[in-house]
């Protein structure tokens, strides 16, 4: 099993991905924790806490909190799409003041130390060959991650891979050429994309193929009732598909009013699971890409080099390749297992 740690901002879509890391066979989410973004860094603390309560995480797994804003730029944050709190619209989860959600935050510690301490426990547990080096998944802008390799590059060695959902080729979400994650924290993302160990993409491109249609939004809700002419959906079949329907139904909305979606929303997030749990999902090739820090229009856009103009055989370096990027998704595949995890978590 990939050992992975979650750094997310929940979110809808950072949502699933809690779901998917906590049910997935093929994963063991160590922990997670949150950073500015979608919403406040205190409502995506709170957000997270009241996921892994929702979906049924082991007592151990807690939510650490992180970086409230990013390195240099101002805070921004996206209520037209998740909402004033992160996560609008979702019916089902528990109020944060609850005491069993507050029971997931951790008391003490912050993201980074809390990184760094899963970080040597990775580093023991390979060296006696029972586990895996730690996979750093990233869900939302990446200045805890910027963070954690800055303060502790004598670390990066147990760190197998960071998978981030993040950037676009040639496509922006929040400007005209920046995805929200990146354009949120540019210099965190440069600084990721420059240290020197596995990095995948999955960029705007590929998350825009996982549309939860309305025929996944029924198997979603129920997958025992077959698809009606009228499309009409059916009743949930448990509380947990409620709660998860209600999430999609509120992404569908905001995607549909913002962007015109109008066959439903993309699944962003959950893809960097799927990734880790299969990653012959994907279909991925190596670049060269950097984060646009000073344009004067396109502040926060991947500029990945898809001719090789800045690419040569050192791939560690400023020049040369340094980012495995996703290209192309099993779109169907995905759901199967994205529907797979939503049955294991309705058995917890
Ligand atoms: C990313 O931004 C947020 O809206 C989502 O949670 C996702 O991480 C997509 O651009
Ligand atoms: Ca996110």
């Amino acid at each position: 099993k990939g050992a992975i740690w979650l750094d997310c901002d929940p979110g809808h879509d950072d949502a699933t991905a809690i779901m998917l890391g906590l049910h997935c066979r093929n994963v063991r989410l160590l922990g997670v924790s949150t950073v500015h973004g979608n919403a406040s860094a205190e409502n995506t603390n709170n957000n997270a806490a009241r996921c892994l309560y929702a979906f049924a995480a082991a007592e151990h797994i807690r939510v650490c909190p992180g970086a409230t804003k990013p390195l240099i730029r101002p805070e921004r944050h996206d209520p037209e799409i998740h909402g004033l709190d992160g996560l609008g619209g979702v019916e089902g989860l528990p109020r944060a003041d609850r005491p069993e959600v507050q029971a997931r935050l951790r008391a003490n510690g912050d993201a980074i130390r809390a990184i760094e301490g899963i970080a040597h426990a990775a580093k023991n547990l390979y060296k006696d060959g029972i586990g895996r080096k730690l996979i750093i998944v990233s869900t939302g802008p990446m200045t805890n991650i910027a963070l954690f390799v800055s303060v502790y590059p004598e670390l990066l060695h147990c760190i197998q891979e960071i998978v981030f959902m993040g950037g676009g080729v040639g496509i922006g979400n929040r400007s005209a050429s920046a995805e929200f994650n990146i354009l949120c924290d540019p210099e965190a993302a440069q600084i990721v994309l420059d240290v020197p160990i596995k990095k995948t993409m999955i960029p705007l491109n590929v998350t825009h193929t996982a549309i939860v249609t309305p025929a996944i939004h029924h198997r979603l809700l129920n997958p025992n009732i077959p698809l009606s002419a009228d499309g009409s959906l059916p009743p949930a079949a448990t509380p947990l598909r409620h709660m998860l329907s209600t999430l999609i139904h509120f992404f569908t909305e905001s995607y549909k009013s913002t962007f015109g979606f109008t066959n439903g929303p993309p699944l962003h997030d959950a893809l960097t699971i799927a990734y880790v749990a299969m990653p012959e999902l994907f279909t991925c090739r190596r670049f060269r890409v950097d984060v646009e820090l000073s344009g004067m229009h396109t502040a926060g856009e991947t500029v990945v080099d898809v001719w090789n103009y800045r690419s040569c055989d050192d791939s560690w370096g400023r020049h040369g390749k340094n980012c495995l990027v996703a290209e192309r998704l099993d779109v169907e595949g995905f759901f199967n297992f994205f529907l797979d995890c939503v049955e294991r978590c309705d058995k917890v």
